[in-house]
């Protein structure tokens, strides 16, 4: 029987604040012209704190120092991958890390795998939003449209749209696919529990499994976060 894989690591970290030191200074040029484009300074130091605390822990993997730390591109909607180290790195050769980053204001979610397998993660704000139920109705699978309908006007209505977008979301983004993938595209379900997914053969996954993610309890209260992988996976939240 095939081992389970190992955990991917999760990490939470407030983008505006951050309670670690960041290497700001490692970003490449592609990535400091990227930050240059924000209209926003908030928006452009939230980018800048992302990249830098992603070189961070992915550099810690591979043993280099982040600056080091290359990124390229897959598929046609540009999912961020690692590219593959030419040397010293202190995984097993030919092992590239996978990583899938989601932020909600100035909040980031990391989820990376020292095993390099496929992710997608996506974290929101839970919040006022009148619309859920239209949204729902236009975007979702019908099953799921009738949760976030029959659900308790308020806080109740919003959790379910939340959680249920969040699932839907760290999907397309396990695929690459991103938005113009299609809300609907796969039933991930309402429910905070696991559950393996029916992937429409042109995705190109054999499967897919989306879990909600209890977050730890000293993450801010409101977060609705999701994890989407090949198949179920442990996790592991990394603390400090
Ligand atoms: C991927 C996508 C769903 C992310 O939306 P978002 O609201 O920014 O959500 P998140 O905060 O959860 O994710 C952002 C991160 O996802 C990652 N990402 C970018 N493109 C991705 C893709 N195709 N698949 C998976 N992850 C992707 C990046 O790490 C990005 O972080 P960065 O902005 O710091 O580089 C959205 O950008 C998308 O659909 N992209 C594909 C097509 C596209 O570019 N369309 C134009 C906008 S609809």
């Amino acid at each position: 029987m095939k081992p389970p894989p190992s955990p991917v690591v999760l990490e939470y970290l407030d983008l505006d604040t951050p309670a670690l030191a960041l290497p700001t200074s490692s970003l490449d040029s592609a990535e400091r012209e990227r930050a240059a484009r924000f209209h926003f300074e908030e928006d452009r130091r939230r980018f800048i704190h992302g990249r830098a605390w992603l070189r961070l822990r992915v550099a810690d993997l591979l043993g280099i120092e982040p600056k080091a730390v290359e990124f390229t591109t897959v598929g046609e909607r540009g999912k961020p991958a690692v590219l593959s180290p030419v040397g010293g790195s202190l995984l097993p050769t030919g092992t590239v890390p996978t990583f899938n980053l989601s932020h909600s204001a100035q909040h980031g979610l990391l989820a990376l795998h020292a095993g390099g397998l496929p992710l997608g993660v996506d974290l929101e704000l839970a919040r006022p939003f009148e619309r859920a139920a239209r949204i729902a109705a236009r975007h979702f699978n019908a099953a799921e449209a009738a949760a976030v309908a029959t659900a308790a006007e308020g806080a109740e209505r919003e959790a379910v749209f939340f959680r249920t977008w969040t699932r839907k979301e760290a999907y397309l983004k396990l695929t690459g696919l991103g938005l113009p993938g299609g809300l609907a595209c796969v039933e991930t379900g309402t429910e905070a529990a696991a559950r393996s997914l029916r992937v429409p053969a042109e995705h190109g996954l054999a499967s897919a499994w989306v879990t909600s993610l209890e977050l730890p309890a000293s993450t801010p209260a409101g977060l609705l976060a999701a994890l989407a992988a090949p198949c179920a996976v442990p996790v592991d939240w990394r603390r400090g």
